[in-house]
């Protein structure tokens, strides 16, 4: 018996300890392409069969092997990579004009953020170009207008109209590279477990692992029960056998 609540405690525990870690390390990794990232939970790319259900905002898509996340406010960016400890992706505009994704881009009904640090700045439209330290945004500006991004206390000059101001990581620099230049997302991963109380099974988020674990421990438990109870059948009969052999002598 000793050993029969020996082994319910150790599975118990081997279980509770198993469980958060699976959750997030022994899930299938998926990729597109030879060289993307790898893909695991909570991200999955779209269409793939999937061993949980998606997360909104954690879809991914494979075109052409490459992947790319789609934000209805921009468009398709590039997931160039992503870190899974530090929660960290690293995101390409395939126009490559980060700027241009800073301006259209709302992240407030997303799981991201801005990994950086945001300030204020007011993008300006002007139909002359400004004198330096004026630097216009390349990629946003033509030959008829130019686009600047400015500290919002600036007045606008005359020849400028402010198009919005939005919070961003950094006011455009030529030393920063258009084309090169990353959008890094942290994301908040709320946990449907400690959100909505068991709202979605839990058994979603198994792996195969802990279902075969726990098998394999019920059946452990169980054939310890049979034994236990054979044995104490054996040995009562015995008692009685004994019994009757010393009342017949
Ligand atoms: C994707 O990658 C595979 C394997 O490297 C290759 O065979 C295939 O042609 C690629 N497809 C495209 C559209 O680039
Ligand atoms: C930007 O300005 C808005 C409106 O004035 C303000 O609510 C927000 O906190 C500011 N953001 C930053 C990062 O300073
Ligand atoms: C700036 O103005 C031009 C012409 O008025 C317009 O075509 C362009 O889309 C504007 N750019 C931005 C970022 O507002
Ligand atoms: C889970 O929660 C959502 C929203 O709160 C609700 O609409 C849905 O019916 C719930 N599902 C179950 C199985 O309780």
């Amino acid at each position: 018996m000793g050993a029969f609540i020996f082994l319910f405690l150790f599975c118990v525990f081997s279980f509770q300890s198993s469980a958060t870690k699976v959750t997030y390390a022994n899930f299938h990794v998926t990729q597109c392409g030879d060289a993307g990232p790898e893909i695991q939970y909570p991200y999955q790319i779209k269409g793939q069969q999937q061993q949980y259900d998606a997360l909104p905002g954690f879809e991914l898509l494979c075109k052409d092997n490459l992947t790319t996340i789609h934000f209805p406010s921009y468009g398709d960016l590039v997931v160039k990579s992503i870190s899974y400890d530090t929660k960290n992706i690293h995101l390409l505009d395939p126009e490559h004009c980060a700027y241009h994704v800073f301006l259209k881009l709302d992240l407030s009904l997303t799981p991201f953020h801005y990994f950086y640090v945001l300030k204020n700045y007011t993008y300006m439209n002007c139909s002359t170009s400004l004198p330096p330290p004026f630097v216009e945004v390349p990629c946003l500006s033509a030959s008829s207008y130019h686009v600047y991004t400015v500290d919002p206390a600036l007045p606008v000059p005359g020849s400028c109209k402010k198009v919005k101001t939005v919070a961003i990581p950094f006011a455009y620099s030529p030393f920063l590279s258009d084309k090169s230049l990353g959008l890094r997302f942290t994301w908040d991963l709320r946990e449907p477990e400690d959100n909505d109380a068991g709202n979605r099974t839990r058994g979603s988020h198994k792996s195969p692992n802990i279902v075969i674990g726990s098998s394999i421990c019920v059946f452990v438990m169980a054939m310890l029960l049979l034994i236990s109870i054979k044995v104490g059948w054996a040995t009562r009969n015995n008692l009685h056998q004994k019994e009757g052999q010393l009342l017949q002598s």
